[in-house]
């Protein structure tokens, strides 16, 4: 092989080692005719808290910018899934994701798993302090050290637990095989429950629970809903035992390569579609839960105060060990942000 080839090659054996499906080599933002089309790639659907807060970002920069920038949105893994979308954004491959908060662990980030902690928020609230705060600001900042520029913060809302068989106590999770997308912290809550996590990618999530290949997971009845988990999964228990949400984020090359004029108007337009986005996510999920006692098909369980108080008891040392790995500094800026 000519040592010109030498690179390509390498990368590509790297990425299967990795099992990671081939990624184009990075590149610019497309322009063509003087249109800068920005490509965002995310895993839900698009009628899901996420997906409509990107669709109107969408809506707006195009109207804003008189069709100058685009934004072509790949919703429901149709591009990349979480196995592979942060490399895309690091090769180039795609401009823009808004991962799920506990994913940038994995890159480098482990102080964003905090999110995941279970038990952690009790209110929108405390969300929005924290977010958007300066806790949250710090967050977004940090993001540069592996080149990215953080947008944003956005919510889907209070995660519930779902298997085939009510999950009110710890005694009902012994033995089970719960689907985690990838983080320590929401691994280690599965564990402390008695249950064995499984770290599956969202796309892959609920062709795993049909195939028995797990038997359960977790995630805000949006996402339960839209991804038809309802179909196999017959009892979800309203715990509401953790957070789910994402940060919006930009390869700091692609940021850097737009105009000045329409990186504000990009800025903008994403500030405002969040801003939106996280007043209707809420709705978003009462409204899945509507539709999902109307299908009949899942049994829908409320713990009592004392059945919620021994699984937030079971889970108390994920605390301890998150507090290990990312410091005591962190912890309490984030307890004192949550008490602000
Ligand atoms: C999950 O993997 O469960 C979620 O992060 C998916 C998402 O983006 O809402």
């Amino acid at each position: 092989m000519s040592p010109r080839f030498a690179p390509s090659f390498t990368r590509r054996h790297v990425l299967q080692a990795l099992g990671v499906a081939a990624l184009p080599a990075a590149q610019p933002p497309v322009r063509a005719a003087g249109v800068v089309t920005i490509r965002l790639s995310h895993v839900v659907t698009q009628q899901t808290p996420k997906g409509l807060a990107l669709q109107r970002f969408k809506d707006l920069v195009e109207q804003r910018s008189a069709g100058a920038v685009r934004v072509a949105i790949y919703a429901n893994s149709s591009l990349y899934g979480d196995a592979d979308e942060m490399q895309a954004l690091q090769m180039g491959a795609i401009d823009m994701l808004a991962p799920s908060l506990s994913k940038f662990g994995r890159i480098g980030f482990p102080e964003f798993e905090a999110f995941g902690l279970p038990f952690l928020f009790e209110s929108a609230t405390q969300i929005r302090k924290v977010c958007d705060g300066a806790l949250g600001n710090r967050l977004l900042a940090s993001l540069g050290r592996q080149r990215m520029v953080g947008l944003g913060f956005l919510d889907n809302g209070f995660k519930h637990m779902s298997a085939n068989r009510p999950l009110l106590t710890p005694d009902d999770y012994r033995g089970l095989r719960m689907r985690v997308q990838d983080s320590r912290v929401i691994a280690h809550q599965m564990r402390a429950l008695g249950a064995q996590p499984v770290n599956l990618s969202f796309g892959e999530t609920r062709r795993a629970l049909a195939s028995g290949v797990v038997d359960g997971t977790e995630n805000p009845i949006s996402n339960f809903w839209t991804q038809r988990m309802h179909e196999v999964q017959t009892d979800l228990t309203l715990t509401q035992h953790g957070y789910l949400g994402y940060a919006v984020v930009a390869h700091r090359d692609f940021w850097g390569s737009l105009p000045a004029g329409q990186r504000t108007l990009v800025q903008e337009a994403l500030r405002e579609a969040l801003a939106w986005g996280n007043t209707i996510a809420q709705q978003e999920n009462d409204d899945a839960l509507v539709a999902l006692r109307a299908s009949r098909t899942t049994r829908i369980h409320q713990p009592d105060a004392s059945q919620r108080e021994r699984l937030r008891l079971a889970v108390g040392e994920v605390y301890d060990t998150l507090e290990k790995r990312i410091g005591g500094e962190w912890m309490r800026a984030l307890r004192a942000s949550l008490h602000s």
